[in-house]
């Protein structure tokens, strides 16, 4: 597995906060399976100073992961707030771009409302040459209420992520059912974890896959957590992913516009 979406490089963010626990983290992903991490620390603005350090640091997990051990394969990418793509040019996110991978930049969706701006964002990033990936839609209060505008933004040439953590209770109910309808509907094209720390609340590839087992079928998972990050890393497009929808659970009511 690949696993596109881990704070797992210290001291960027509020996601994990020593070195250790990145040893920690790194043995964790790699005996759940996980041959590569995209390591995303948040950037909710433009930075410098982050942007610089994070190689740094990236460099450093490495050496330890290695004297550790470990086989894993570490790559560096950020987890973009939309104002910073709307802030600066396209040189700029270009360093932002998961390593390797000729334009994947993953973007953090926001929780409550949705940018007007963001489908034309979206556009304008597709035709530059970039692969937008939009983490987690499924805890966005307007994606729970309806596909719609999501599916606007998949047209506009973004692929969605769907991550551990919005099935592990933190995020509510609505982001676990919106979870699994959005993979129902085929519009995830990526599982990740979004770890933040060690075994934090199932937000790991392992907890996640075993949650899914029996509702997404095995090929469709090994497409979701394998083939496709690596078309991703590759700079290609993820393909679609259409379930057998008779097993993914429909999780109470699905809500749909103006039914909340
Ligand atoms: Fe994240």
């Amino acid at each position: 597995m690949i696993d596109t979406h881990s704070h797992l490089l210290p001291g960027l963010d509020h996601g994990c906060p020593d070195l250790q626990t990145a040893v920690l983290m790194a043995r964790e992903a790699a005996e759940s399976g996980v041959s590569t991490v995209v390591c995303t620390p948040h950037l909710p603005e433009w930075d410098e100073g982050v942007v610089g350090s994070a190689g740094l640091i990236l460099e450093k997990v490495r050496g330890e992961v290695t004297a550790a051990g470990i086989a894993l394969e570490l790559r560096l990418g950020f987890e973009v707030d939309l104002g910073v793509v709307a802030g600066v040019d396209m040189v700029k996110l270009a360093a932002l771009t998961v390593e390797g991978s000729r334009g994947a930049i993953i973007l953090e969706m926001p929780y409550y409302g949705w940018p007007p701006f963001i489908r034309e964002m979206i556009f304008r990033l597709s035709a530059a040459g970039f692969v937008p990936v939009l983490a987690h839609p499924e805890r966005n209060e307007r994606v729970q209420r309806s596909s719609d505008l999501l599916a606007d933004c998949l047209k506009a040439g973004a692929v969605a992520q769907a991550t551990a953590g919005s099935l592990g209770g933190a995020f509510g109910r609505d982001a676990e059912r919106t979870f699994f309808r959005l993979i129902s509907e085929g519009m995830i094209s990526l599982l990740a974890s979004d770890a933040h720390s060690f075994r934090r609340e199932g937000w790991t590839m392992g907890p996640m896959l075993r949650v899914l087992q029996g509702k997404v079928s095995r090929e469709d998972l090994v497409v979701l957590t394998d083939s496709n990050p690596r078309k991703l890393l590759a700079g290609e497009r993820p393909a679609e992913v259409n379930p057998d929808t008779g097993r993914v659970p429909r999780m109470g009511r699905t809500r749909r516009k103006n039914g909340r």
